[in-house]
């Protein structure tokens, strides 16, 4: 099981492009220390293509079909679903800031970018854009941001975004929770590791906090914005992106569920 709950070109043509990242707005400059930092406590064990990877590949393809589609990945980590779905038959380009990427598979039909999505420029429109497991960080304007460029830049029309949404009614219910994960040589895990998790009810936001066990002192925290579909809906106005539905077991059970949007049409 994952110790994280939630956890450029790379291609045998084009060698790892590496690019800086623009400039962070206030709340979002943990981002790549923090995702980095983890990626290295846990890369080792979860760079490999799973369970989960199959799960996201069977749910694109349940929702738009088998393609082959152009495929945009956004915060795609250490890229094991970047992975595979190139090897599903999709061409995929994978766009992540951290150090994650160090842990990348190269593979056909897969192009990476160690870039930050709010800046990377891509050239070409994508049948499917794809943000599992990281969308919320930020203020509602940073996520609108993004959503524009997805509509405006990104998604071709008749496209369809397929974005995991961090779930307020799950992470309220962990407000408080503290975790002690013990290292797993065997599985890859090599540091012994806590963790906190909290819910703020005004802002709907949930932070996860992880500090080596001996070191309290270097804890470092990743800060989540939640969104019913009904806020999502809302947050969606004017961004291009109509929420065209959702994962109802995910919404009930999940620490996040998965939305489905699609382009506004005139
Ligand atoms: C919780 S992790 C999930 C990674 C991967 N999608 C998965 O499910 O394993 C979120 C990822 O989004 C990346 N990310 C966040 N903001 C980003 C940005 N502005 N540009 C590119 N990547 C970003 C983070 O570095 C991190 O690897």
């Amino acid at each position: 099981m994952c110790q994280s709950r939630r956890g450029r070109a790379i291609t045998d043509a084009n060698p790892v492009a590496w690019a800086a990242a623009a400039c962070w707005g206030t709340g979002m400059d943990w981002v790549r220390d923090f995702y980095s930092r983890t990626g290295m406590w846990w890369g080792p064990a979860e760079a490999k293509v799973g369970e989960r990877d199959h799960r996201r590949v069977a749910k694109v393809h349940a929702q738009v079909g088998d393609g082959p589609w152009r495929i945009l990945e956004l915060g795609s980590g250490y890229g094991t679903t970047a992975g595979a779905l190139a090897a599903a038959g999709h061409t995929v380009t994978a766009v992540e800031i951290s150090e994650r990427v160090r842990f990348q598979t190269a593979a056909e039909r897969l192009t990476v970018l160690n870039e930050d999505f709010y800046a990377v420029r891509l050239e070409r429109e994508f049948d499917v854009v794809c943000y599992f497991n990281g969308f919320g960080v930020g203020s509602d304007a940073d996520q609108r941001r993004l959503l524009r460029r997805i509509a405006g830049e990104w998604l071709r029309p008749g496209g369809a975004a397929l974005i995991d949404v961090s779930n307020p009614f799950v992470w309220q219910s962990w407000h408080g929770d503290e975790e002690h994960r013990r290292p797993d040589p065997e599985q890859g895990y090599a540091y012994e590791l806590r963790e906190r998790t909290t819910f703020d009810q005004v802002t709907c936001t949930a932070t996860d906090t992880w500090w080596p066990a001996d070191r309290p002192d270097e804890a470092i925290s990743q800060t989540l914005r939640c969104y019913t579909p009904a806020d999502l809906a809302l947050l969606l106005e004017g961004t291009g992106l109509r929420l065209t539905g959702h994962d109802p077991v995910e919404l009930r059970d999940e620490h996040e569920y998965l939305a489905v949007l699609r382009p506004v049409t005139p």
